[in-house]
């Protein structure tokens, strides 16, 4: 029954290799941890991990490199405290002094007050007492929180007292990453997906509101749009038919205008001493 203990004696033995007889380095994941923060908020670079270690460092994005030494200038350098004392953080770069900490009660990175200048690649590299090194490598995406969302109306008159309503949904400057969604009226069907929707709409006819949705990775907003109030409101803009009216009721009244004033002057000339008040008169488009 000797032969039977072995594999498992093996087993032990593989175990219990003294960690740190031979430095080795491992990653925290096969690829980068992905992680979404919001502009001007804060964000946490999780690192789950109980124990003894000798130190933990921080790298930002494209790390500076000091000129005297040539090493990359970390982010942070944490360093185990006291027993009983919590790690202490030193923060290297100034671009993120004031801005992190430890996360609660964790080796988790917490950056605060983000700006578009942080997202990219992190990097943490851990030391521990065995001289093993520990890597873990994140990825930084910034999106911008929505606002209210901007409908911009652009309507065109068609053939056959028809309306060609175009609808743009616009989140604002520095909003990117967005999808459209738009949709009929009451969570109906899916009209697009794209930033604009062209609407038809026959001048009398019912209202068919359209609702327009945009969603990035961490907020969504959406915001409704009348085709009806589009095409028949008070905003829509002149016809081409009306603002020739309107162009031919300026002129003429110009050209009405100088007559007069032609008469005036005549009569200014002829007798200088009877002037008359020259009436004055509109004339409306009669278009
Ligand atoms: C972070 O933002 C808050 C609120 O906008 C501000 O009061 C605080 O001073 C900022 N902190 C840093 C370090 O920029
Ligand atoms: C209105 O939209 C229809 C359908 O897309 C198109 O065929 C037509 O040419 C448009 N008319 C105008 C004046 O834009
Ligand atoms: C306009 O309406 C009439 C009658 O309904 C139709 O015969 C004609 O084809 C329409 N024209 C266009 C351009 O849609």
């Amino acid at each position: 029954m000797t032969g039977t203990p072995r594999p498992y004696l093996l087993f032990l033995l593989l175990a219990a290799q003294p960690r740190g007889s031979s430095p080795a380095t491992s990653g925290c994941a096969s690829s980068a941890i992905r992680v979404n923060g919001i502009l001007g908020e804060l964000v946490v670079l999780p690192f789950d991990f109980k124990g003894t270690f000798k130190l933990i460092t921080w790298y930002r994005p494209s790390p500076r490199q000091d000129t005297a030494s040539g090493r990359k200038v970390p982010l942070a350098v944490i360093t185990p405290g006291e027993p009983g004392a919590l790690p202490r953080v030193a923060v290297e770069d100034e671009r993120y002094r004031g801005r992190v900490r430890l996360h609660g009660q964790s080796y988790s990175l917490e950056i605060s007050n983000l700006t578009l200048a942080d997202r990219g690649e992190y990097k943490l590299e851990q030391n521990t007492i065995g001289h093993n090194v520990h890597f873990c490598d994140y990825h930084l995406t910034l999106y911008q929180r929505l606002s209210q969302l901007e409908i911009k109306i652009h309507p065109v008159m068609a053939e056959n007292s028809t309306c060609n309503v175009t609808f743009t949904c616009s989140a604002g400057e520095g909003a990117w990453n967005l999808t459209y969604t738009w949709t009929g009226p009451a969570g109906g069907a899916v009209l697009s997906t794209k930033e604009s929707l062209l609407v038809q709409h026959r001048l009398g006819d019912e209202d068919t509101p359209v609702t327009c949705t945009a969603t990035n990775n961490v907020s969504t907003s959406s915001a409704n749009a009348s085709p009806k109030a589009a095409c028949e409101g008070p905003t829509l803009p002149q016809t081409p038919a009306l603002s020739y009216c309107r162009t031919k009721g300026l002129l003429v009244l110009g050209m009405l205008g100088s007559l007069l004033a032609g008469i005036v002057t005549a009569h200014v000339l002829a007798a200088r001493e009877q002037t008359r008040p020259g009436e004055e008169r509109s004339f409306p488009c009669a278009c």
